[in-house]
């Protein structure tokens, strides 16, 4: 595996097969090493985490912030990086990574700015999906709800207290939009971290907390011999326990 991506270090990638310029085809050695990469990847084959569905509490956050507890003191890297799906004018999806900002009885909350994509979507349609992925215990989570933008005094604190990177990255703003080149970039980012230093508390204003009110959240808990276990909760009438509903899924 490793002979095989050092294969593709500085000077040694195989030659084109079509001269530059016209439609770029695809190495036949490159999509050979692709399938093999892919073909030597396994998962789900050990130290997976258990799970008892039976033994669960009645909201599902608080079995989520278990989870990424336990995630976080399994090993698992970035276990607050997750996948936000959302929907655009025409209905298509679309889908990026973010960094989850907090949970809490409000739901799940994330940042961003509201002029990006992302944004844009968002208020025109209010509604996401959030994917985690943790590998290392072998679980996903899967969570779908309206999206709330919240107000300033939520935004503002959100960058309060993250790091002068972070607020540097908001400052140099327009995300999303067409970047003309690597340069333009530079200048702006180097104007956005001196000012993230002489002003550490800087105002973004298009920086926007977002909170998602989960009614559907799913717990997925690998299983070697592929008899994954897979526990739905669904907002369900108040009369039931703590308003929610639990169910098992085929895997
Ligand atoms: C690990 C990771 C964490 C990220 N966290 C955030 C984040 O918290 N907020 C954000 O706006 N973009 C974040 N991004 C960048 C987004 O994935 C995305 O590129 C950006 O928000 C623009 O998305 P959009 O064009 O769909 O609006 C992150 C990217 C990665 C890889």
């Amino acid at each position: 595996m490793a002979a095989r991506l050092m294969a593709y270090g500085a000077g040694a990638r195989p030659a084109r097969s079509r001269p530059a310029g016209l439609n770029e085809a695809m190495s036949g050695d490159e999509q050979q090493a692709f399938r093999a990469a892919l073909e030597d990847l396994r998962v789900w084959d050990s130290g997976l985490a258990g799970f008892d569905p039976e033994d669960v509490p009645d909201l599902p956050m608080v079995l989520f912030q278990r989870w990424f507890v336990e995630a976080a003191a399994s090993g698992q890297v970035e276990p607050h990086a997750m996948t936000l799906a959302t929907v655009d004018g025409e209905g298509r999806p679309d889908v990026r990574t973010l960094l989850l900002h907090d949970a809490d009885e409000r739901g799940w909350h994330f940042a961003s700015h509201a002029t990006s994509a992302k944004g844009g979507q968002l208020a025109a349609r209010p509604w996401a999906a959030l994917g985690f992925y943790w590998p290392t215990p072998g679980r996903q989570v899967r969570v779908r709800g309206a999206v709330s933008a919240l107000g300033e005094e939520e935004s503002r604190a959100d960058l309060a207290v993250r790091s002068t990177g972070a607020l540097a990255a908001a400052l140099t703003g327009r995300q999303s939009e067409v970047l003309g080149s690597a340069e333009e970039l530079a200048r702006a980012s180097q104007a956005a971290w001196e000012r993230a230093r002489s002003e550490p508390d800087a105002a973004v204003p298009t920086w926007t907390r977002y909170v998602l009110a989960a009614d559907e959240v799913e717990f997925f808990q690998g299983d070697d011999r592929r008899r994954h276990v897979r526990l739905r909760y669904r907002r369900a009438d108040p009369a039931t326990t703590g308003g929610w509903s639990r169910e098992l899924l085929w895997p």
